[in-house]
């Protein structure tokens, strides 16, 4: 089975300007993986980019700027990772928000929000994808759901309905690569709370809180696992 070293492979992080995308991003240049981190705000990703490049003293991070709800600018970060290194070999749909509400107290803007960003939008880029990972028999594609794709909670019903959605369509891809014989791999993170602002190695989570690094490290323990091997759903709270 085919396998390829991180210092040859091409990832795109959704989301990877801050918090748990702007953790993976760092975990994977540090393993010297081209990152292509995309997400809307602009200034946001390129500071990321120039602190992560500076810290590693080479141009390992590349932003994008990309909104997930338009399609046309999925189908340009698409473009453009394929024409600059023909190849994309780890998808991380981390992008997503909540807009908190309740079951009566939801609107059909909110809704809109909150399925296309967290859910519609993965399945977007991951059809985009999936082929030339497929061509070239090699990829993963990690999806970020949370423990609120696993249990409903009153305040973000919304979010619930996109996590949980999107764990059904990761077990439907998984399925269909299967079939297909194909070598991609299919992670999906369901954390509790992360605490995405003390995020430093020398900071300490808040109360129910996991530090972020938790997240980067379990990232790169289960892309590093023998190609025939699945992490498939992986929980991770504080205790
Ligand atoms: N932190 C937690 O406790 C926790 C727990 C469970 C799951 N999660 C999940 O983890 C993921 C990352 O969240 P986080 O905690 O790291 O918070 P965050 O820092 O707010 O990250 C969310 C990222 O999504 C991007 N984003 C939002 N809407 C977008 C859009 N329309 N197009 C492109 N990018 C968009 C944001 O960038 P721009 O604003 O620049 O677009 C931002 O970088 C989310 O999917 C979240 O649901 C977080």
């Amino acid at each position: 089975m085919k396998t390829k070293p991180f210092s040859e492979q091409i990832a795109i992080v959704t989301g990877g300007g801050t918090g748990i995308g702007r953790a993976f991003a760092e975990a994977l240049a540090q393993a010297e993986t081209t990152v292509v981190i995309a997400s809307r705000r602009e200034e946001v990703l390129k500071q990321t980019a120039a602190e992560l490049n500076t810290k590693f003293s080479a141009e390992r991070i590349v932003p994008f700027g990309c909104d997930v709800l338009d399609r046309d600018q999925i189908e340009a970060l698409v473009s453009f990772a394929f024409e600059r290194w023909n190849c994309i070999d780890i998808l991380i749909n981390n992008a997503g928000l909540a807009v908190p509400e309740t079951v009566e107290a939801i609107t059909e803007t909110g809704w809109s929000t909150v399925l296309d960003t967290n859910l519609r939008s993965v399945m977007q880029l991951t059809r985009a994808m999936l082929p030339h990972m497929m061509a070239e028999d090699f990829g993963d594609i990690v999806n970020v759901s949370s423990q609120a794709g696993k249990h409903g909670f009153a305040d973000v019903p919304s979010y619930c309905a996109a996590k949980f959605g999107m764990l059904g369509y990761a077990e439907a891809l998984r399925d269909h690569v299967r079939r297909q014989g194909a070598n991609v791999r299919v992670f999906n993170f369901c954390p509790g709370l992360v605490d995405v602002e003390n995020a430093l190695a020398e900071q300490s989570p808040r109360p129910g809180f996991i530090h972020v690094k938790n997240m980067a490290d379990t990232l790169m323990y289960a892309l590093s696992l023998d190609r025939e091997v699945v992490l498939e759903d992986i929980n991770l709270y504080a205790r």
